[in-house]
């Protein structure tokens, strides 16, 4: 597991930006908060790192939007009003898992639960005024964040 102190909007879009560049394409990132913990703010540092130029927004009623970028493809997901499984078959969400030329990013991921084991997972916390995030994922990938230079780091 990595921990990082986010102590602002601006460094949770710092470290987003380091995933966004870091991450193999293909990986999914699954994002778990409280309403207003900051997981679309992580999704627009992470689309930065992609090179997507379109402002990402909270795809609450579409449930995902997608943004190309010059390093591949940001796939955002927000299944808050995620209903069942009729929905999950419109909004194609299992080829979504399968894509590998982006990263897929889940907000609310505990809506449906076939996400792959080697998927991502990021909880972000109140903390401080700022925020505590931390990631777990293959040993792999632990290591290649590790490599993020960041006074954040714990
Ligand atoms: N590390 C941080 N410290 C303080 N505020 C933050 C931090 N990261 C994000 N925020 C702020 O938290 C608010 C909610 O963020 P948002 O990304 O919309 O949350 P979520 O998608 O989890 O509901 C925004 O005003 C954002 O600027
Ligand atoms: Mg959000």
């Amino acid at each position: 597991m990595l921990e990082f102190h986010l102590a602002d909007a601006l460094a949770t879009r710092v470290l987003g930006g380091h995933l966004g560049r870091l991450l193999p394409l293909g990986t999914v990132v699954l994002l778990t908060g409280d309403l207003g913990a900051g997981k679309t703010t992580l999704a627009q540092g992470v689309a930065q790192g992609l090179g997507v130029d379109d402002p990402v927004g909270s795809p609450t009623f579409t449930l995902l939007a997608e943004y190309p970028g010059t390093r591949g493809t940001l796939f955002h997901a927000d299944l808050y009003r995620l209903k069942g499984e009729a929905d999950v078959e419109s909004t194609g969400l299992p080829e979504y898992v399968d894509r590998t030329d982006g990263l897929l990013l889940v907000e609310w991921p505990d809506r449906w639960p076939y996400w792959p084991d080697q998927a991502v997972r990021v909880t972000i916390r109140h903390d401080a005024g700022g925020r505590r995030l931390a990631l777990r994922g293959p040993e792999m990938l632990e290591s290649l964040l590790g490599q993020v230079d960041d006074a954040a780091r714990d």
